[in-house]
């Protein structure tokens, strides 16, 4: 039996009443509490910003450059990230289990880059994203693709299956070789995503006009970094993206790809999480590397 309370004093501070605090996230305040505990694993709450390291791209397109031997080269670099997105197979492979972040799982896929991508289906069931402890699990939408219903409903699916259980889903905006990716594009894109349950949405930076893509899309976004461009310009793509209100970035080759991915995903932290201009920031990747060079 426990112990009778036997103090007399208690206290139930009667003058202070009980605060309702706002989630952080936009659009996310309705939320149940382990869906927003989960999101503030993928986004931190002081910033509310994430950077967030892709590294799944070997589900369609086998041992991308960089990604060779990810025990080797990634490894380092998780001690930079907010969140990883990857794949089941690496994480349990590959990944310490000590990780202490947020953990986005790939659940699409299916062709690879030797078939039509957007045929992807739904790759994993929403238990093993939970035994993983997920905090989200991330699918490809194909707005306007040969299958763009078929990866919709893959999407609403997986929402349905998520919000079961509190595990958020990134509604991610692929763009297939033939469309125009431009900021009419992506309001689209992003606002289906949205409308349709994910709880955020992935997508690429495009000018002019990226904020009118994040200002119509009532969930947080975050960019693709895309294909591996100078790291001046990659850091210059990621500042404006935030300035124009996304959310974080979710990149992968242009920090596991830039001469030195150590250095390059700290500058991109820097211009996420506090607002440095690329330009300082590229000063700072660029004396990283002098540092490596002399030792
Ligand atoms: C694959 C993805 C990738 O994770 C994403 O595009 C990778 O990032 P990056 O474009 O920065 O290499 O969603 O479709």
């Amino acid at each position: 039996m426990p112990e009778a309370d036997e103090r007399k004093e208690k206290n139930f501070f009667p003058e202070i009443t009980q605060k309702n605090r706002a989630f952080f996230l936009k659009g996310c305040n309705n939320f149940d509490w382990g869906t927003k505990n989960r999101l503030s694993k993928i986004f931190n709450p002081a910033t509310e910003k994430t950077v967030m390291l892709a590294i799944d791209h070997g589900y369609f397109q086998g041992p991308t450059t960089g990604l060779e031997r990810i025990d080797v080269t990634i490894v380092p670099l998780l001690q930079y990230s907010d969140t990883l997105m990857l794949t089941r197979g690496i994480l349990r492979s590959i990944i310490p289990p000590t990780y202490p972040n947020g953990i986005v799982v790939r659940a699409s896929g299916g062709p690879t880059v030797l078939k039509e991508l957007s045929n992807e289906q739904i790759a994993m069931d929403i238990e093993d994203a939970i035994r993983l402890n997920a905090a989200a699990v991330a699918v490809q939408v194909f707005i306007g693709g040969e299958y763009e219903t078929q990866s919709v409903h893959n999407m609403t699916k997986l929402v349905d299956m998520g919000q079961r259980y509190g595990i958020g889903v990134l509604g991610v905006t692929a763009v297939g070789k033939e469309l125009v990716r431009d900021a009419k594009y992506m309001r689209l894109a992003c606002r289906v995503c949205a409308e349709l349950g994910a709880t955020y949405v992935k997508t690429y930076y495009v000018e002019p006009d990226f904020d009118t893509v994040t200002a119509s899309c009532p969930v947080p976004i975050v960019i693709a970094g895309g294909k591996k461009i100078p790291e001046p310009d990659a850091l210059k793509m990621a500042y404006n993206a935030i300035q124009q209100g996304a959310s974080g970035v979710d990149m992968g080759r242009n920090i596991f790809q830039a001469e030195n991915p150590v250095a390059m995903i700290q500058a991109v932290r820097m211009v996420v999480h506090k607002n440095v201009k690329p330009q300082e920031a590229y000063e700072y990747y660029r004396g990283k590397i002098a540092q490596k060079n002399k030792g």
